[in-house]
């Protein structure tokens, strides 16, 4: 990377220049998968939004196309979701060319400085040529504002059962369904509301789908609902309610929320729709930062990354289903086999020969047992620790007293000394006998993905200068490292 494109991403999707934020719009249609983000293209800090858009035919190598939505008299274009019309219910196109459609929230910025309570409403526009040229609804909007001041980011899926578009949008401290026959007319079905696990945060960017409990014929219904604040590290983070939708309403299975991710930089994200059946996987991708430092962090030609994209599955664990992610399989063909080992005892810090591992790019994998009470006593805590020459450091592992796994960026600073991201990160999770760890690193993220997917941290890190070296470490007592596998990563551009 040049000097003012330190931090990019080598993998990971980033807008080619200026600020984005939340994903939008992901669609698949006709081989290609589709990324909207909110973008804003005059300034590296947030502003009159637009939809940016790329498309990809295996969601890693992206092609940058050109903004899809522009704002205009009836507002900014805030998030959204787009579903392909097959049926031509909206007759903007036709059975043979199905129109793909964006629905979206404007943003009435004036409205809103003039004190108005009814700035956001939920409009529609269409495509018929790939995305590639759209245009406006001329009776928008499609869903007029009901007086309340939080209302956007609808998303919106075909709902098999009922014969009907169903939208989910947020409104402050819920969500809400509507229904449709034609994507125009709405008929305003239920709200939904929890204590969730976080306090005081406002709801946004719902996603709505089925998915399969893995190893049963039982489909659940899953809403991820994104908050902000009230992450469980601070500022804005992602959680998910398993429960039934009948068309009508959702009942939650238990009344409590979990995390999608406990890191501090996993937000807005949602499902891709449209996805072939032949296919079936639920794909997602979230918007890597956090809006408590994103319009700071020390990138100079553009802000922010996406995440990877992961499938999620749910899984029995226990007494309890949960949402597991991975990132895609697509994935592996920028995979670079590098080292692998077996079968080390560990006690204390020990550097490890990276030889050509670029740990700015690179995937780690590891499986830890941690061993019974040593002469030393009990193993405590284990883990990585990154280091580069400008004597920053990066640790992360598994807290065995407090059951937290974390990761402390408060040493990675020199760069960028936001209070808020200078921070440890933790997130409870209990370990078995052995626990795998996926670390994922990119230039400014570190993604990790604990027992396939169980347990997910996604954050941001800044260091002054690249990592060059690795040690793991064990408290107190030993771990035994039964695998270690390493990789570098190629970057996505070729
Ligand atoms: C989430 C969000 C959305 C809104 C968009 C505006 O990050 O606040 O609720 O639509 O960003 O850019």
């Amino acid at each position: 990377p040049t000097a003012n494109e330190k931090y990019r991403p080598q993998f990971h999707f980033t807008p080619q220049a200026n600020w984005m934020n939340d994903p939008n719009g992901m669609v698949y249609y006709e081989g290609e998968y589709h990324l909207f983000y909110q973008y804003y293209p005059d300034s590296t800090v947030w502003g009159p939004m637009h939809w940016g858009h790329a498309v990809s035919k295996d969601l890693i190598h992206w092609e940058h196309l050109p903004i899809a939505l522009y704002p205009d008299s009836l507002g900014y274009i805030y998030s959204g979701s787009a579903v392909i019309d097959w049926e031509n219910t909206t007759g903007f196109g036709s059975k043979e060319n199905p129109p793909m459609v964006a629905i979206y929230t404007y943003h009435n910025m004036e409205a809103e400085r003039a004190g108005a309570n009814n700035f956001e409403t939920q409009a529609l526009a269409y495509s018929l040529d790939k995305g590639r040229t759209w245009k406006k609804y001329k009776n928008n909007p499609v869903l007029p504002n009901p007086e309340l001041k939080h209302f956007r980011d609808p998303k919106v899926i075909w709902h098999e059962e009922s014969e009907q578009w169903i939208m989910i949008l947020a409104a402050g401290d819920r969500v809400k369904f509507y229904a449709s026959k034609d994507l125009k007319l709405w008929s305003f079905k239920s709200d939904f509301m929890r204590d969730t696990v976080a306090q005081g945060g406002g709801w946004e960017c719902p996603d709505l789908f089925p998915l399969k409990l893995e190893g049963s014929d039982i489909t659940k219904w899953i809403i991820l609902v994104s908050i902000n604040p009230g992450g469980p590290n601070g500022g804005s983070a992602t959680q998910y309610f398993v429960g039934d939708f009948d068309g009508s309403s959702f009942q939650p299975d238990v009344d409590t929320a979990k995390w999608l991710d406990w890191g501090m930089d996993n937000y807005a994200g949602v499902t891709w729709s449209d996805i072939p059946e032949e296919d079936g996987r639920r794909l997602f991708i979230g918007w890597m930062s956090n809006w408590q430092y994103a319009q700071e962090v020390p990138t100079e030609s553009w802000r922010s990354a996406m995440t990877l994209p992961r499938e999620l599955k749910l899984v029995q664990e226990k007494d309890d289903i949960i949402i597991v992610s991975n990132p895609i399989k697509e994935f592996n063909v920028l995979k670079e086999q590098h080292q692998m080992d077996y079968e080390t005892l560990l006690s204390g810090e020990v550097p490890i020969d990276i030889k050509e591992l670029d740990l700015n790019s690179c995937e780690l994998n590891f499986v830890f047992e941690p061993q019974e009470a040593s002469q030393n006593g009990h193993t405590t805590a284990f883990g990585l620790l990154l280091r580069n020459d400008e004597e920053e450091e990066l640790k992360l592992g598994y807290n065995m007293l407090s059951k937290k796994f974390f990761m402390d960026r408060t040493n990675v600073c020199k760069a960028f000394s936001n209070p808020q991201y200078l921070s440890l990160i933790t997130g409870d999770y209990t370990i078995q006998k052995q626990v795998k760890m996926k670390i994922i690193i990119d230039a400014s993220s570190i993604e990790v993905f604990v027992d396939d997917g169980k347990f997910v941290m996604t954050n941001t890190i800044f260091p002054q200068d690249p990592f060059n070296q690795l040690s793991l470490f064990s408290s107190l007592g030993s771990v035994k490292i039964r695998e270690a596998e390493f990789f570098n990563i190629k970057n996505n551009k070729t």
